[in-house]
Order: structure tokens, then C-alpha cells, then sequence
């Protein structure tokens, strides 16, 4: 029998995006996605904002590929657009309405899974924000909801915002969790464990570092060499960061363990995630996914590794 692990999501953020010249295509879509739908991944993660150099690429491709239709098995989970380089005013109740409204006409559904609030708006009075989340659920426009990257204190005012006014809580946090990204195991996930919120991991390979091909100087190609992945290069391409993935190789390279395969492990069995918890797997081809989940399905990793991995952060 498999070990049981995390739920497995899907991330759909590259699509129509230039990091990915072979997903702009419905039919490419299409094809990705039977491929991840064989591997039993039925749980569908994309944004309005998705990708940010194209924005609403993704929703419109999953829903001209009909990703959301009750006959392809996929739970289509999304979040409120983020417009522009701030998420201030993106919250707001009447930006809320239309996010949801042209997201749910793109996908060509009535209902997503989970709705988020994508990133912190500092403007709008948090208040609103969970009137409006709540308004939408209420609505029947999702089955839950969730919050994305805000901060602790700011997600412990929204949730007293909620028992106070008996607004629907959030059921899940996404935030980025990887072996050598590990700020949230502090506080904020304790938090989580305490108002029974799920905690949904984004970029378990930090857009593609722990692989390790930007330490090897082979990176060329990837997503970590475009223009466009910034972001990622600017989090982890840093000599520490560099120092962890040449440790970690010393660590696994005698047993014959991947990178990917060695990240992928510790987040599903050894990390704080549970059973009840997810990971968001990215790739750009399907060969990269149907990788990924088998190497989950290979269990924990021996107990001296995974202790030597979690010490790597320590
Ligand atoms: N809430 C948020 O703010 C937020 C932020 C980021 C992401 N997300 C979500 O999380 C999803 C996943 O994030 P992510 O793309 O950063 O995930 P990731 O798993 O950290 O990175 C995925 C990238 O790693 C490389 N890769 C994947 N499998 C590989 C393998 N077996 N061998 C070598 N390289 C491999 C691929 O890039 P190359 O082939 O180019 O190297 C792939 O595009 C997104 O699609 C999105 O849905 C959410």
C-alpha cells in the first residue's frame, strides 16, 4: 500500500506564461493535464493573477481546456486577482465580487474549491475582507476558503474578525515550505494546528533550486535562468543557500537519492505537514511530475537522512 502523504495539488501558475513556450496552448493544456490526472492528482491550484506575465492566462486556458467540467475529475482551486505590483485595495469587497465573477465565467463553472485571498492588502480595513470572503461563500461560489501569504498577526486579527462575526473561517493557509524554507514552522503553523486550518505548501522545490542545476551551473533553460523568475533567484540564490544544496548532496549522493526526490520526501513524510495538509507540485513538462510523484510514493526517506536534511536548517 502507498504511504499515505499529503494531498497532492497541481500549480497551473506557468501557464500561458513565457517560462513555458509549450503550455499556451488549450489541446497542450489538455494533454498536461489527462497526464496528472492519471497520476492521481485531482486537485487543480491556479489565480486570477496566474501567470503574473500574462495574467489570467492560466484560468482562461483551464477553462478552454474545460478542466473544471464534472467529467474531468478536477477540483479547480483559485485565488482574488492581484492587479498591479501591490495587493493594497484587492480586497476590497467590490474587487472581491469582480474577481470572483470573471473567474468563475473563465473556468466556465459555478463553484470553485477553495477561494483565497492571494496575498496581504494593507489598505482595505481587514473587516471587509473577511465580510467579503464570507459574502462569496455564502453565495455558494466556493467550498472554502482560504488565505495566502499574510502574515501572523494579520491572520490572527482575520480569524477573531470571524468568530466575532460569525463569519466563515478559513480552512487553509498556502505558504511557500520547503526543506531550506522554513520560517513558518515557528508560529505561524502552530496557529494553524490551533484553529484547525490546513496548511497548503507552494514551491516544495523553490521554483526548481533544490534540484540543484542552478548550484551545478546548469540551469540554462530552466525556469530559474528566465527573466521572468526573478523572484526565486532573488529568495534563494545566495551562498548559504548554495552551501545547503551542496551539504544536502554529500548527504544523499551515497544512497542514490535525487535532489527533487530527497526535497519532495522530507516535505510529505518528515516535515510539519500532515496527511491532511498539500503540496503544490510545479512543472513545465509532464515527465517532471509523473517524476515527482513517484518519488513520493517511495515512502520516507531512511531515518538518519531525513535527520541530517532537517538539521541542514537548524
Ligand atoms: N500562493 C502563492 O503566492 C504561490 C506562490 C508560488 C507558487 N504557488 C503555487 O504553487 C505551484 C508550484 O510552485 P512552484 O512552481 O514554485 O513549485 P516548485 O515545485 O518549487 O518548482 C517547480 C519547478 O521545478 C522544476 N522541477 C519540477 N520537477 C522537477 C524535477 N523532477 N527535476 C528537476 N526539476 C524539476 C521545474 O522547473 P524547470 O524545469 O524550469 O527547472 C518546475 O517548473 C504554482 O504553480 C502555484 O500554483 C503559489
Amino acid at each position: 500500500m502507498a504511504p499515505a502523504h499529503p494531498t497532492l495539488f497541481f500549480g497551473t501558475a506557468i501557464f500561458g506564461s513565457a517560462q513555458a513556450p509549450s503550455l499556451t496552448s488549450p489541446e497542450a493544456v489538455s494533454d498536461l493535464l489527462n497526464g496528472v490526472h492519471t497520476l492521481g492528482i485531482t486537485q487543480l491550484d491556479t489565480a486570477a493573477r496566474y501567470p503574473p506575465d500574462n495574467t489570467g492566462a492560466s484560468e482562461r486556458l483551464l477553462g478552454a481546456a474545460q478542466a473544471g467540467a464534472v467529467s474531468s475529475g478536477f477540483t479547480i482551486n483559485t485565488k482574488v486577482l492581484l492587479a498591479g505590483s501591490s495587493s493594497d485595495g484587492t480586497l476590497s469587497k467590490d474587487a472581491v465580487r469582480a474577481s470572483v465573477t470573471n473567474s468563475l465565467k473563465t473556468l466556465g463553472i459555478e463553484k470553485v474549491g477553495i477561494l483565497y485571498a492571494h496575498a496581504p492588502d494593507n489598505v482595505t480595513p481587514l473587516e471587509e475582507q473577511a465580510e467579503a470572503f464570507n459574502e462569496q461563500y455564502q453565495k455558494g461560489y466556493c467550498e472554502a476558503i482560504g488565505i495566502s501569504n499574510f502574515p501572523l498577526d494579520m491572520l490572527e486579527r482575520y480569524l477573531a474578525i470571524c468568530e466575532e462575526k460569525d463569519y466563515i473561517k478559513p480552512s487553509v493557509y498556502q505558504g511557500e515550505y520547503n526543506l531550506i524554507s522554513r520560517d513558518l514552522e515557528a508560529a505561524l503553523i502552530p496557529l494553524l494546528r490551533k484553529h484547525n486550518i490546513k496548511f497548503v505548501a507552494y514551491s516544495p522545490l523553490g521554483g526548481g533550486f533544490l534540484s540543484g542545476k542552478l548550484t551545478a551551473g546548469n540551469a540554462e533553460g530552466t525556469r530559474l535562468t528566465s527573466p521572468l523568475a526573478q523572484r526565486f533567484r532573488q529568495i534563494y540564490d545566495h551562498p548559504e543557500f548554495h552551501d545547503k544544496i551542496r551539504r544536502l548532496q554529500e548527504i544523499i549522493q551515497p544512497l542514490g537519492i535525487s535532489p527533487t526526490g530527497a526535497a519532495l520526501r522530507w516535505l510529505a513524510f518528515h516535515s510539519l505537514l500532515r496527511e491532511e495538509d498539500g503540496i503544490i507540485l510545479g512543472a513545465r513538462r509532464i515527465e517532471q511530475v509523473r517524476e515527482n510523484v513517484k518519488e513520493i510514493a517511495l515512502g520516507p526517506l531512511p531515518a538518519s537522512v531525513a535527520q541530517l536534511i532537517t538539521a541542514l536548517n537548524e
